[in-house]
């Protein structure tokens, strides 16, 4: 008997998938379809898949044509499953073409024809109306916002509009429309990405939800009543206010607050954090982003807060927390001699991530000799921007007015809990 085997995600079954099923079919005698999981489509950046793995499954079995069904987990998984069903035949679509030649050295490989004028991506993109995004800037920088959103489908950036020079601004980011100013932009656009200074933000994204356009906004604002008067806005108008926060959709991150939520290492008594300042555009940026992480793990009622900035050939900055029964500390600095990572012990064990923790994808829990070590990771790709960007729209289709991954009263006592600590 002549085994084929065949992979995809298979959103939105449609025509050219029921095609290349037939036609890898053909090829022998009896067929497995590797279905993609869920996370392992997060984890390779393909984002906005529409059905769920249940439902792809179905829709796969009920072509008719599988013979047996897999899920596909992970990257690395295909040369296993050549060797575990004996595979004869490999086949694939052709927009694949020798992205799998070096599965040659385990069976056939087969590029079949595409069939054209049909793919998952342009059903999704009729299914549900593209959403179309402004940059409203006060200088340059795009934020890293055009790049990442080529990610995300069902979203795209149409043109900014920047007090230092739209034109420049979009010749910068190769963006088609140059807005003349706010008004323009506001009235092009649904979702207005507010990227400018901090004192200017809450009057760009009041006046973007004044014109009825969700906001996506830098974190943080100036004061807590700004976030408090945005919100509140925003819900009343029923549109998203979404704070940039990309560390709250990592799942990863949620994994690990999930956890320590848990109990898994018992009671937090401390968490440490440190990470240079530069990649976050400076201190108080890469503090907020610190406090916003320790807040997750220990709430935003810490009763006593100090802050110590050394300024020696280079600044060091570090902030601690204090609560009743633990304590929390970000170490900020430009010395290349900075070890970062996050850290947090517990009353039965610690867990730790090591490195850029802001991007975390790595981290183990030890609640015991070496032999209890749990390790937990997670791919993320880019600076996390577009899972942050896949929910933004996942939250307007859904005519919701916030992502869930920050919840309003959350985001509300990180901003009086930073404004305390003089971080604002
Ligand atoms: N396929 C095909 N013809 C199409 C679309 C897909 O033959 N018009 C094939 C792909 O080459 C692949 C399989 O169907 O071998 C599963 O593809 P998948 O990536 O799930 O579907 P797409 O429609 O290509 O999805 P997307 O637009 O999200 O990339």
């Amino acid at each position: 008997m002549k085994k084929v085997i065949t992979y995809g995600t298979f959103d939105l079954f449609h025509v050219g998938h029921q095609r290349l099923l037939e036609r890898a079919k053909a090829l022998g005698d009896y067929l497995i379809v590797g279905v993609t999981s869920e996370d392992y489509d997060r984890e390779r950046g393909k984002l906005n898949v529409r059905d769920s793995l249940p439902t792809r499954i179905a829709n796969v079995r009920a072509s008719g044509i599988a013979d047996e069904i897999i899920v596909e987990e992970y990257v690395g998984q295909k040369i296993g499953d050549i060797i575990k069903y004996a595979i004869d035949v490999f086949a694939i679509g052709n927009d694949w073409k020798g992205k799998f030649d070096y599965l040659k050295k385990y069976c056939e490989v087969v590029y079949l024809d595409r069939t054209k004028g049909v793919s998952s991506t342009e059903l999704r993109s009729d299914l549900a109306r593209i959403l179309r995004v402004g940059i409203a800037a006060d200088g340059f920088s795009d934020g890293d916002i055009v790049a990442e959103s080529h990610f995300v489908s069902g979203l795209e950036v149409t043109g900014a509009c920047s007090t230092a020079g739209s034109e420049a601004f979009c010749t910068k980011y190769d963006l088609g429309a140059a807005y003349a100013d706010m008004p323009a932009l506001f009235a092009e656009n649904d979702l207005v990405y507010v990227h400018v200074r901090r004192r200017y933000r809450y009057a760009f994204a009041l006046e973007a939800l004044e014109r009825g356009k969700h906001v996506l906004c830098d974190f943080p604002f100036n004061q807590p009543e700004e976030a408090e008067d945005l919100m509140e806005f925003a819900r009343g108008k029923n549109l998203a206010l979404v704070p940039r926060l990309p560390l709250a959709c990592l799942r990863t991150f949620r994994q690990l607050i999930d956890l320590l939520h848990g109990g898994a290492i018992g009671d937090v008594l401390s968490v440490e954090c440190a990470m240079p300042a530069e990649p976050f555009g400076g201190f108080r940026d890469a503090e907020t982003l610190a406090t916003y992480a320790i807040t997750r793990i220990l709430g935003a009622d810490a009763e006593n807060i100090a802050r110590v900035s050394v300024r020696g050939r280079e600044r060091y900055d570090r902030v601690v927390y204090a609560w009743r029964g633990a304590a929390a500390s970000c170490a900020v600095s430009e010395s290349e001699w900075l070890h970062p990572g996050l850290t947090i012990l517990g009353t039965d064990g610690r867990a730790d991530a090591p490195g850029a923790w802001w991007n975390l994808s790595y981290f183990k829990l030890q609640t015991g000799g070496a032999d209890s070590v749990k390790r937990f990771s997670f791919n993320t790709e880019g600076p996390g921007l577009r899972y942050l960007l896949s929910e933004t729209a996942r939250t307007i289709a859904e005519g919701k007015t916030d992502t869930g991954m920050i919840p309003p009263e959350e985001l509300l006592a990180l901003m009086n809990l930073l404004e305390r600590g003089d971080l604002l």
